[in-house]
């Protein structure tokens, strides 16, 4: 994107902390996002990160960002988004994420809402006035910032009901290094996006590593 850009990052997982890592390097300012305004991860990645990166609550970092990207644990961000707050995602770019999957039944985890429903329309759902766009979240977190870091040709997908939007968040992720990035329509696409997680899951067990990512060869 031209310019520095706000973005509040909901989640201080490894998720937000790339992701935020990587808005800051390329200019934009930061606020990561957490239950607690003292969150001792937020506030090692602020020490890191230089004068564009900051910390605060969901509600905060949702207020300061002009985009905001959700990187909660998947079968949390509802509450977490409702902690942020309707008011402050209310017309700005929701960028989702998060996978909807479930631990508690041991490994590997399964998917709390499938098939016919899927995270990202619950948001959308819930969050009518934010323009939710669905993307980065079929591949690793370092994959995410450095598409290079996986040879080749591959692919990010894209989904959301929001043409300006998501034309936004494609140019963020160009600005990221992506090239490959595949438009799957509105928001009814993160179903197939989030049901790539069991494969996903799958190849890092059988390939030993999770710096991978899919490519989908046309005819
Ligand atoms: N790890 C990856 O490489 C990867 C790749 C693709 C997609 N994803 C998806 O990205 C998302 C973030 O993953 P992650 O591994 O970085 O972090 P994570 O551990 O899944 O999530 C961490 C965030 O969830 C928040 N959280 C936990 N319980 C909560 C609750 N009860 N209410 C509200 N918020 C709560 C935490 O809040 P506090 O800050 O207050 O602790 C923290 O900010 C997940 O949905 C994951 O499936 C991850």
């Amino acid at each position: 994107m031209d310019g520095s850009v706000r973005i509040g990052i909901l989640g201080t997982g490894v998720v937000g902390q790339t992701i935020g890592g990587k808005l800051v390097e390329l200019g934009h300012d930061v606020k990561l996002g957490s239950r607690t305004a003292t969150n001792e991860k937020a506030a090692k990645w602020v020490a890191q990160n230089g004068a564009r990166a900051s910390q605060g609550t969901f509600a905060d970092a949702a207020s300061f960002g002009e985009m905001v990207f959700n990187c909660t644990s998947g079968t949390v961000s509802l509450e977490a988004l409702r902690s942020a707050g309707s008011t402050n995602l209310a017309g700005k770019v929701l960028v989702d994420v998060a996978n909807p999957l479930e631990f508690s039944r041991g490994m590997p985890p399964t998917l709390s809402v499938s098939n016919s429903d899927s995270l990202g329309e619950q948001i959308q759902r819930e969050f009518p006035d934010a323009k939710v766009v669905k993307t980065l979240n079929t591949m690793n977190a370092g994959v995410m910032v450095d598409p290079s870091s996986v040879p080749g040709e591959h692919d990010v997908f894209i989904c959301g009901n929001d043409v300006d939007a998501k034309s936004r968040v494609r140019e963020l992720l160009r600005s990221f290094g992506w090239r490959n990035i595949i438009d799957l329509g509105d928001i009814s696409a993160a179903r197939g996006a989030e049901m790539v997680l069991p494969i996903w899951l799958r190849l890092m067990a059988t390939l030993k590593t999770a710096t991978f990512n899919f490519h989908i060869a046309r005819g």
